[in-house]
């Protein structure tokens, strides 16, 4: 949540930070802002998305060799301009993304002091605290060293002075921190994507350490105050990984780019040669394993669904799959030895790292599937199962999710010890999926979808999670209502729902479970719902009398059946929300990256 970035440099920083930003824009849109030291801190704020800030710049242009910029997604205070970062004070401006848990506290202490505060969020307590150990003779290192110490809760943040128009300082504790090296300049980021096209060579801040950063250099200091080495890496992030190429939206793009991405993911395992899985090395045996925790947030949670579902069926291990913000309050019983298995695109859901930490209290071995391998809940794993999927940058997860399954279609094949012909398949998915992307159906479906004020997905089976995620897709970028309901539950409360403005969309491979997922089709038809099916050819037509759409896929075999169908469904939602307007790679009030509780 809330992307920051800085620059210290010695030419102007301010273009480079707002273009910075706009690689962060998924962490949130409320607000954004950039401040600089020109004298005095001067600063640039304004309500909703960047291009609001980029008109605001071109009307006050803002120059400065040190600066500091931040997107937010609103936690405490409304998303208005008084609460848009930079927080600031005459010396000091701070952007902060996380929490600070004890602001109450100190914003009161800081009040009796006589300070005023303007905003109604918990970050304008750093710049005051600062500015107090500043007013009490500390230099801007000490004084932001001494807050640090009194901030509880989640964050990082950046700082500039106005007394010293060389330094950037910066801080980790729990949300993610980049730093990148460049030529005469230096760089502070939430990521290394925002930095793709400044600098590939990044290290990153570990928990709790604080870095001092100059034109020429970045010291770094852990928690007790020592000065520290941090590795720094090729972050291998080309700033051609974040553009749209030809392509109206990220979405867009992402969704076709998983033909690529779902093989590069499998190559990663697959030996060819001996034609089995190879599983990243680990200090236990991940085989003998006799149970298994599965823990995800959002679209992450779905594709656990699916990996509980060929793990129990293909290797005989029992799963158990619950959203991480429930998991610890479920109070689950552990099994001594047992595995938790979490699975993040970002690595950084608050949720998920929170999941992490409790199963590692309880001493489970963790294993992660993660598509950045630097993030927190990446390194926190005694395992990592990296999803080659690239950066993805549209808030709603599209390939993401497949190479999350990718993932576990290879996991749940070597638990099962490589059985015959699985493999196989998985390997000749991306061409099916090649072959789904280029349907021409979708757009006058989607039509229909648009007009609908509410829409339903049934499936059975590894159908159930992916009408699920249809659903989620659904409802998150077009706002339309979307429910979806295991098919043979809907007669227990849902049909209620059904009349013949409610289109339903039936995932219905032509697996063993189609016969019964057809009495439900009937059902739905005979209450006048619109019957969108999405199956294979026998399917389509044994359905077509109750049929009022149907998406013809080709004919797959039943367990690659969630990768191939989720794409028809990305493919629905991208299009609705098209027809309906929306912003599509930035829906409201949502942020790719959910870094609170
Ligand atoms: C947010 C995003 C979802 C995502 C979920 C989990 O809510 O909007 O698209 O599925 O977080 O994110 P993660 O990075 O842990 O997979």
């Amino acid at each position: 949540m809330c992307g920051i970035v800085g620059i210290v440099s010695k030419k102007n920083v301010v273009e480079k930070i707002y273009s910075s930003l706009t690689r962060l824009e998924y962490r949130g849109y409320d607000s954004a802002g950039i401040a600089v030291v020109a004298g005095g801190i001067d600063r640039r704020r304004v309500e909703g998305k960047l291009s609001n800030l980029h008109a605001e710049l071109k009307k006050k242009p803002l120059k400065g060799t040190v600066g500091i910029g931040h997107t937010r997604w609103a936690t405490h205070g409304l998303p208005v301009t008084k609460n848009a970062h930079p927080h600031s004070t005459k010396r000091v401006s701070v952007v902060h993304n996380g929490i600070i848990e004890n602001f109450s506290e100190l914003r009161h202490e800081l009040e009796r002091k006589g300070y005023k505060f303007t905003s109604q969020t918990d970050t304008e307590v750093i710049p005051i605290l600062i500015t107090y150990y500043l007013d009490e003779g500390e230099k801007p290192f000490k004084a932001f060293q001494k807050t640090l110490g009194r901030l509880e809760g989640a964050f990082a943040i950046g700082a500039i002075f106005a007394d010293d128009p060389k330094l950037l300082m910066a801080a980790r504790k729990g949300s993610p921190l980049a730093i990148g090296y460049g030529k005469d300049e230096m760089y502070l980021a939430s990521d290394a994507i925002a930095l793709a096209p400044l600098s590939q060579k990044i290290s990153y801040l570990e928990d709790d350490d604080y870095a001092k950063i100059s034109i020429n250099s970045c010291e770094i200091f852990d928690k007790s105050g020592k000065k520290v080495e941090r590795i720094v890496k090729n972050s291998g992030i080309s700033g051609g990984a974040v553009e749209k190429g030809h392509f109206k939206h990220f979405m867009l793009k992402e969704i076709h780019e998983q033909p690529t991405t779902i093989a590069e993911t499998l190559t990663a395992y697959y030996d060819p040669v001996h034609h089995k899985i190879n599983l990243p090395k680990a200090k236990f045996d991940i085989t003998k394993t006799r149970r298994i925790n599965i823990v995800a947030c959002g679209t992450s949670y779905y594709s656990g669904m699916i990996g509980k579902y060929w793990i129990e069926q293909l290797a005989g291990i029992p799963v158990e799959v619950d959203i991480a913000s429930e998991f610890r309050y479920r109070k689950p019983v552990f099994e001594r030895g047992g595995l938790t298995l979490l699975i993040s695109q970002s690595g950084e859901t608050a949720d998920t790292l929170a999941a992490l930490k409790h199963a590692k209290e309880n001493k489970q071995h963790i294993v992660s599937i993660v598509n950045v391998q630097q993030s927190s809940i990446a390194r926190e794993s005694d395992i990592i199962i990296p999803t080659l999927a690239g950066p993805e940058i549209g808030v709603a997860s599209t390939k993401a999710f497949s190479a999350q399954l990718t993932c576990f279609a290879v996991l749940a094949i070597a638990l099962a010890k490589n059985p015959p012909g699985l493999l196989q398949q998985l390997v000749d998915t991306p061409s099916i999926i090649a072959e789904v992307l280029h349907n021409d159906c979708y757009e006058e479906i989607a039509d229909i979808l648009a007009k609908a004020q509410s829409v339903i997905y049934i499936g059975r089976g590894t159908s159930y999670p992916i009408a699920l995620e249809g659903a989620l897709k659904l409802k998150e970028i077009s706002y339309i209502h979307a429910e979806g309901i295991g098919a043979g539950e809907l007669k227990h409360g849902p049909i209620a729902l059904i009349d013949k403005k409610v289109p339903v969309v039936v995932i219905a491979p032509g697996d063993e479970y189609f016969t019964k997922t057809a009495s439900n089709v009937r059902e739905v038809a005979a209450r006048g719902g619109k019957v969108i099916l999405i199956s294979d050819k026998k399917g389509c037509k044994d359905l077509k009398d109750v049929t009022y759409r149907a998406i013809e896929m080709p004919n797959v075999p039943s367990f690659i059946t969630p990768l191939v169908y989720s794409v028809p469904e990305q493919l629905l939602a991208y299009y609705t929300a098209l027809a309906k307007g929306a912003d599509i790679d930035q829906p409201r009030n949502l942020a790719k990256s959910v870094t609170v509780e």
